[in-house]
């Protein structure tokens, strides 16, 4: 299977507001954005499919490469590119490929450090439900609901959050966003 092309940000690049370091609070701008971050294409709203073929099936097992290559848990459509409403997940043995997911439930809170492999070296803790349900289509077009709690409902929920342009540094604690080089 090919790997995909993984786009890779500084974190200076995606955050809306001027003058914000990664130790000083991340506020949600989108009307101070300035051009170029508009133009990034993590910013942009992935469109629904409408059917699952062949093409589809290709797509998501080379994201499936793509995130074990990267040594991630999780990869969005849009970071290779692809402005599609796939993830694929893969968290404590269990791999998942979903297509149009869609969050139905969310209980509790669970507060964990998250990165994301399109903004290497970036961490910082986020706010997450403890407990999801997900509704999505398999690689196979069937209707399919999924469960996750801790560390695969976090997983899930950023990468859902890919396909509407919201990034984790976006609900991170104030004042928790930290770099490692
Ligand atoms: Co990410």
């Amino acid at each position: 299977m090919a790997l995909r092309h993984l786009r890779k940000y500084k974190y200076e690049d995606l955050i809306y507001a001027k003058g914000h370091t990664p130790r000083g609070n991340v506020h949600f701008k989108p009307k101070s954005a300035p051009a170029r971050v508009r133009q990034s294409i993590l910013r942009a709203r992935s469109i629904e499919l409408a059917r699952v073929d062949d093409g589809v099936r290709a797509l998501l097992d080379d994201m499936v490469d793509t995130m074990r290559e990267m040594r991630g848990s999780g990869l969005a459509a849009i970071q290779v590119g692809v402005p599609r409403r796939l993830i694929v997940v893969e968290y404590g043995g269990t791999l998942l490929k979903l297509i149009n997911p869609v969050i139905t439930e969310a209980h509790g809170e669970n507060h964990g450090i998250e990165g994301c492999l399109s903004i290497p070296g970036v961490y910082g803790i986020v706010k997450r439900p403890e407990k999801i349900v997900v509704k999505a289509l398999d690689e196979r077009g069937k209707r399919i609901k999924v469960e996750g709690a801790f560390g695969l409902a976090r997983v899930l929920c950023h990468e859902i959050d890919h396909l509407d342009g919201i990034l984790f540094i976006d609900k991170a604690v104030p004042g928790t966003i930290y770099k490692r080089s």
